[in-house]
């Protein structure tokens, strides 16, 4: 969970007292008119009248939920959770109680705004909530993007936002609507909202270290946690719950985690994505059948239509060597974007403030629906999502991935009707057997 980050103690415009944020309300609804901003976006935004206080609702209150919850919190000083919507209520108690531990009396939830089953988002987008936090395994993002935009509410939508071409090709639609809507959809795409690495992109973008050759992704780590089951469950919370190692929930680690690298790659072709790649991966130690139907270890090799590669590699492994990092090799110098740094012929370190970039995404969010600036980070969150796609195809396979085909696929593996009891099969796919373009 991340703490307060420094900087907010300076920005006046989060820790400003309530009288002035409602003078801050009343400028934005100025500065609004004065652009030509409407002032329905402005009333839908934050029912700034009468009211400065941002309305929450948090979808998924695992892990990330609850962090992210708390970001939302930090962020504004006007902002009060007051719904939840988890799929079980056994779930939907236990984040109560650690909701209300870490957000004091910002948590605002009362008994009739917490949901529980599958309908529980519909329900909570009922509610007069602004902002909803979508952070429920990914294979549902989809749906809750689509649901989340049609009801008129900003979003923060975690990564990855699909774990299939469909998906992702939804996820733009859904993104391309809140546009029109003057609606916000920020992504936890956390990367690029952290000082350090968008200041070191950026200097390679203005060309530090000339023009890129290749890039080199590492994301060597261990493994994640997994959820006994309990002998009441039926095999679909099993998976709902060890949702990391079921391919229609996480889209396996490739897509789920080794996204924020791939991001990266996309981030520093402008958001250009590659026109193919190739790769290879496998289930070498993580072969027991609670790990579901995903590989331990991939390797991808992403071409772009300039010439340039990127060299894409992640494992989840118990002692083995780990390391992140994206190294980025230019006929000038290189750079470590984690490390903040470069070294070549204009040798430069980031040295700036680093608040948590958990809580820089929920600044940005809040600022923009205070200001009535829209922000819309669809673009890039759905091209890196087909982007680990691609790559998990390309190492199930062992096939050449094309961009296009990733992008016109009707691969959908998320089933139509969601309940409890069976449980979507387990598939474990070989390369030189499973084709992608086959079913492509
Ligand atoms: N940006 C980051 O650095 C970062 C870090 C961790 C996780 N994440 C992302 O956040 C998301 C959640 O991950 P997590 O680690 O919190 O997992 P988690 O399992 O701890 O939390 C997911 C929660 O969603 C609930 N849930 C499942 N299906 C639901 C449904 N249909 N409706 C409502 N609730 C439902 C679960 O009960 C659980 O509490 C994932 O997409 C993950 O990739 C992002």
């Amino acid at each position: 969970m991340s703490t307060v980050p420094v900087s907010q103690q300076s920005d006046s415009s989060t820790t400003a007292s309530p009288s002035s944020r409602r003078d801050f309300l009343k400028t934005a609804s100025i500065a609004g008119a004065a652009t030509g901003m409407s002032a329905s976006f402005l009333q839908r935004s934050v029912h700034a009248q009468g009211t400065d206080i941002i309305k929450v609702g948090l979808v998924g209150a695992g892990g990330r939920g609850t962090g992210a919850a708390k970001d939302a919190m930090d962020a504004d000083s006007g902002c009060r959770l007051t719904a939840i919507a988890e799929i079980t209520d056994d779930r939907l108690d236990g984040a109560k109680k650690n909701l209300k531990r870490s957000l004091g009396d910002r948590f605002a939830v009362p008994d009739d705004q917490c949901f529980s089953g599958w309908d529980a988002m519909q329900r909570l987008l009922e509610t007069d909530i602004n902002v909803v936090l979508l952070a429920t395994p990914p294979g549902f993002r989809p749906m809750q993007m689509e649901a989340a935009v049609a009801a008129g509410k900003h979003v923060f939508c975690e990564k990855p936002v699909a774990v299939d071409p469909v998906g992702g090709r939804r996820v733009m639609a859904a993104s391309e609507t809140a546009k029109a809507k003057g609606l916000s959809v920020v992504s936890g795409l956390c990367w690029r909202y952290d000082y350090g690495v968008k200041a070191t992109i950026e200097k390679i973008l203005s060309g530090a270290i000339g023009d890129i050759i290749s890039i080199q992704e590492n994301y060597l780590a261990g493994t994640l946690w997994i959820r006994e089951p309990k002998d009441w469950w039926s095999p679909m919370h099993t998976q709902v719950m060890n949702w990391l190692y079921y391919r229609w929930l996480s889209g396996d680690h490739i897509v789920e985690q080794f996204i924020h690298s791939l991001d990266k790659s996309l981030w520093l072709h402008n958001d250009t994505p590659p026109v193919l790649c190739y790769g290879l991966g496998g289930r070498q130690v993580r072969t027991e059948t609670e790990y579901g139907d995903i590989y331990d270890h991939f390797y991808v090799v992403y071409q772009w239509a300039d010439g340039t590669r990127t060299y894409a590699a992640t494992r989840q492994m118990p002692g083995c060597y780990n390391e992140t990092e994206d190294y980025v090799f230019g006929t000038k110098g290189t750079a470590r974007v984690l490390a903040n740094e470069i070294t070549g012929e204009n040798p430069w370190k980031f040295t700036g403030e680093k608040p948590s970039m958990y809580y820089l995404e929920h600044v940005a969010l809040m600022k923009s629906i205070r200001e009535g600036t829209p922000i819309n980070n669809g673009d890039y969150m759905c091209k890196s999502t087909l982007m680990a796609i691609m790559g998990r195809e390309a190492a199930y396979s062992g096939e050449v991935i094309r961009w296009d085909d990733i992008k016109d696929s009707k691969m959908s593996l998320v089933p139509d009707t969601l309940a409890w009891g069976d449980a979507p099969a387990v598939e474990i796919h070989q390369p030189g057997s499973y084709s992608f373009n086959q079913r492509a």
